[in-house]
């Protein structure tokens, strides 16, 4: 098996700040609810020209960049996405035409939030058998576009961002990637979904009249599962890699929700000075959530060479996936 190295990280977040107090004037909400609730300050929206496909392209250029590929030597493009442009060509083929990528495999991956992590795996086993040569593993949604925003209870939360890594196959050194694990608890796909605008559920005026082009939640049952399946991937990837809390540098947890991650670390017990948090500033931002967070604090220099990473995510399906990598 080929070793598997990250090249480069890359982020964009769109220039339009939302805050707390906007959004109290379009609903019923204020910024006392939302910051003890879920710790979220502001969030960025995409400007009306702008979709998924311009901020993954631009989180994807930096990572090139700091990797010092070309375009040409890019063979697979993987998009972690659960609001695509269009449901076809697939936002990681519109991302080949902006980025004038010569010919890659290139798919879009629909796994909630987990949409990066997912594809950090499975662009993973490309580079380690020798398939592929260089991955660029996208995470971008602009859940803006898919909100309702007379509901309080979810308009609240999510932000739009991409983020992005670019993975090379080699040869020579030690592999980035030290585990990952991932899975589905399909029974609870009806606590978070998109109702209508598929094949079950074609668009229509009463589909339109009911809201069911946008995010339905059942909060509560997704902070449960979330807590639970958090200190779960945590615990078996300790155990998959023989490291100890201790050996952990940073965590990056879904930046869904401060209360989510604190009562996973409460009930760890670990430091909160190890963890990476940026939903203060830009909301759960989907699929975008764990490498924004990567690059931010790779640009920061807050996660610097040799230092060890893990992430959880979960999201609709509901999906989970972790992974610990060696910066
Ligand atoms: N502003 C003011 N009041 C609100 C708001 C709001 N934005 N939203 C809800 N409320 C009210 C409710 O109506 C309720 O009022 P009531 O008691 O009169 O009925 C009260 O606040 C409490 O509501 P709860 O739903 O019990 O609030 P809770 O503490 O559970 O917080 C939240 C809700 C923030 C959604 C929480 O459940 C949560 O974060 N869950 C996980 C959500 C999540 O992570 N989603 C995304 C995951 S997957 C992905 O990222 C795609």
């Amino acid at each position: 098996m080929k070793k598997v190295r990250i090249r480069g990280v890359g982020h964009y977040a769109p220039e339009r700040v939302v805050t707390n107090e906007y959004l109290a004037t379009i609903v019923d909400t204020n910024d006392e609810w939302i910051q003890t609730r879920t710790g979220i300050q502001s969030r960025r929206f995409v400007a009306p020209d702008q979709t998924t496909s311009d901020m993954a392209a631009e989180a994807a250029r930096m990572a090139m960049k700091q990797a010092g590929i070309q375009p040409d030597d890019i063979d697979l493009v993987v998009v972690g996405t659960s609001s695509p442009d269009m449901l076809y060509p697939s936002t990681a083929c519109v991302v080949c035409d902006k980025l004038q990528l010569k010919s890659p495999t290139a798919f879009d991956l629909q796994a909630g939030c987990s949409g990066f992590v997912y594809g950090l795996t499975t662009a993973t086993q490309f580079l380690r058998t020798g398939l592929k040569k260089n991955a660029l593993v996208i995470g971008a949604d602009a859940i803006s576009r898919f909100i309702d925003f007379s509901d309080r209870t979810t308009c609240v939360l999510f932000g739009d961002a991409a983020g992005a890594m670019l993975l090379s196959s080699t040869e020579e050194g030690s592999d980035q990637v030290l585990c990952s694990i991932d899975g589905t608890d399909g029974s609870g796909g009806k606590y978070l979904s998109m109702p209508a605008g598929g094949a079950q559920k074609p668009a229509s005026i009463y589909t339109l009249q009911n809201h069911e082009h946008s995010v339905h939640m059942n909060g509560k049952e997704i902070f449960k599962f979330a807590v639970r399946i958090s200190i779960y991937m945590i615990e078996n990837m300790l155990q998959q890699t023989g490291l100890t809390i201790d050996d952990i540098d940073h965590f990056v947890f879904h930046q869904a929700n401060v209360r989510i991650i604190d009562a996973a670390v409460n009930r760890m017990g670990f430091s909160k000075e190890k963890v990476i948090y940026t939903l203060h500033e830009y909301g759960n931002t989907s699929s975008a959530s764990i490498p924004f967070t990567l690059s931010l604090a790779n640009q920061n220099g807050t996660i610097k060479e040799n230092d060890i990473v893990l992430m959880v995510v979960f999201g609709a399906g509901l999906t989970y996936a972790g992974s610990i990598v060696r910066w």
